[in-house]
């Protein structure tokens, strides 16, 4: 008999032969392992060791995930299908990137001993830190790295037990009648707690932007299913390959978006973001959070990075909505600088897809929790003492 390991739920089985899934949270063999031949992955490298061999050919988690055209997602798929890498030559990409390799942190030592706390607020929920997984979808597709199920199951609960939120997107192969993310948030938010409380839900539905009559239905379907709030990546406007699977998409006119707004109970994100013109239109159409992202590079290449256009965006609307920024964010040191240049939290994308791909839940659980260490040690070098009192004066 051998013990197996679910890396999306943690249950352990006896078993002669390895299960064809586990019989509690219904995950693939792919995230069980055996803990008498292989011990549980501790650290975000241990994570990535596994991530870059399920994802050979198409991401090898480097040290630099860059976007630059030294790197397996641009070299190899230029002119292919977009596999981890960025639109075009990789240059929206590659700038988000650049964009946060270009700010310095002040060192602050002198003064009162700090125990910074990093928790912040985000819709009425409670985050131990001021990051959350990025809405992403499709890594069934990619190399065949795990079932999606699976996959939105280990962001959501990743996310979760690490204390904070995880978001899900939505692509060509999710449909109303068949979408792995709704099934999978209804399944974690309505999860009750062993005396048969309900747990707060932990995750979020962006979808693209299809037509109106589809995302209502989306949107109540997301409703039932217990998320705390949903919305839209209006980025994704430009996606060819949902029409080509009869989705279509369209961009969204501030009638359009007001029309959703009122049409749902919950608050409203609206993704993709990168102009002031744009968010305001967003924030006048009711949103609640504005979401700043070129969808780390996919969509339009050339862009300014995210860190670029944060700054302008915050000024304009800081306050009045809650502000969410992502784009080649990777570490502790880079959360704070968004949060300086005026975020009230980030999102990750393509390092929790690593993570959850590497270890299921509990790799994304080691990522986020290394992400708030540093980030932690970041706030206390600089002298900041809560996530709201950070501002831009810590930059140079
Ligand atoms: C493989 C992949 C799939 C993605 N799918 C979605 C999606 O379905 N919906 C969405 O809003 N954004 C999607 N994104 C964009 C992310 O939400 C996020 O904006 C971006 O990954 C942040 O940049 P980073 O990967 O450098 O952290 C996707 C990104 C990647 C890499």
């Amino acid at each position: 008999m051998s013990k197996w390991y679910c890396l999306n739920c943690s249950d352990e089985q006896e078993r002669d032969s390895r299960p064809d899934s586990c019989s509690v949270c219904g995950s693939d063999a792919k995230l069980m392992i055996n803990r008498e031949d292989v011990a549980l992955p501790g650290t975000p490298e241990d994570v990535r060791d596994i991530a870059r061999k399920r994802l050979k050919g198409l991401c090898a988690a480097y040290p630099f995930c860059d976007g630059g055209f030294d790197k397996v997602c641009q070299k190899e798929a230029y002119g292919k299908p977009i596999g981890f890498g960025g639109a075009g030559q990789g240059r929206s990409f590659a700038a988000n990137y650049a964009s946060l390799m270009n700010i310095r942190l002040k060192m602050r030592v002198v003064g009162d001993h700090i125990e910074p706390d990093t928790s912040t607020e985000f819709l009425g929920m409670k985050l131990d830190f001021p990051v959350m997984g990025a809405s992403t979808a499709g890594i069934e597709k990619y190399n065949d790295a795990m079932p999606e199920r699976d996959f939105c199951r280990a962001v959501v609960r990743g996310c979760r037990d690490a204390g904070t939120i995880g978001w899900r997107g939505d692509t060509w192969f999710y449909t109303p009648d068949d979408n792995p993310a709704l099934d999978v948030l209804k399944d974690e938010n309505l999860k009750k707690d062993i005396d048969g409380t309900a747990l707060p839900g932990r995750g979020i539905a962006i979808f693209k932007p299809r037509s109106q009559d589809v995302l209502k239905r989306l949107i109540t379907l997301a409703e039932e299913a217990g998320c705390p709030a949903v919305g839209l990546d209006l980025d994704g406007c430009g996606s060819t390959i949902m029409a080509r699977h009869g989705q279509p998409v369209f961009r969204k006119s501030i009638n359009d978006l007001t029309e959703l707004v009122r049409f749902t109970s919950l608050p409203f994100i609206t993704k993709g973001i990168m102009s002031v013109e744009d968010a305001l239109a967003c924030a006048d159409a009711g949103a609640s959070v504005i979401s700043v992202s070129n969808h780390g590079g996919r969509v339009l290449d050339s862009t300014p990075g995210v860190a670029e256009v944060l700054p302008e965006i915050a000024s304009a609307l800081k306050g009045r909505v809650f502000i969410t920024a992502d784009g080649g964010i990777r570490t502790g040191y880079d959360v704070l600088k968004m949060i300086a240049l005026g975020a009230d939290a980030v999102l990750l994308g393509r390092d929790v897809i690593r993570a959850a791909v590497g270890a299921g839940a509990l790799g994304v659980k080691i990522h986020m929790e290394h992400i708030k260490k540093v980030f932690k040690k970041a706030m206390f070098m600089t002298g900041q003492n809560s996530v709201k009192g950070i501002d831009g004066s810590i930059l140079c």
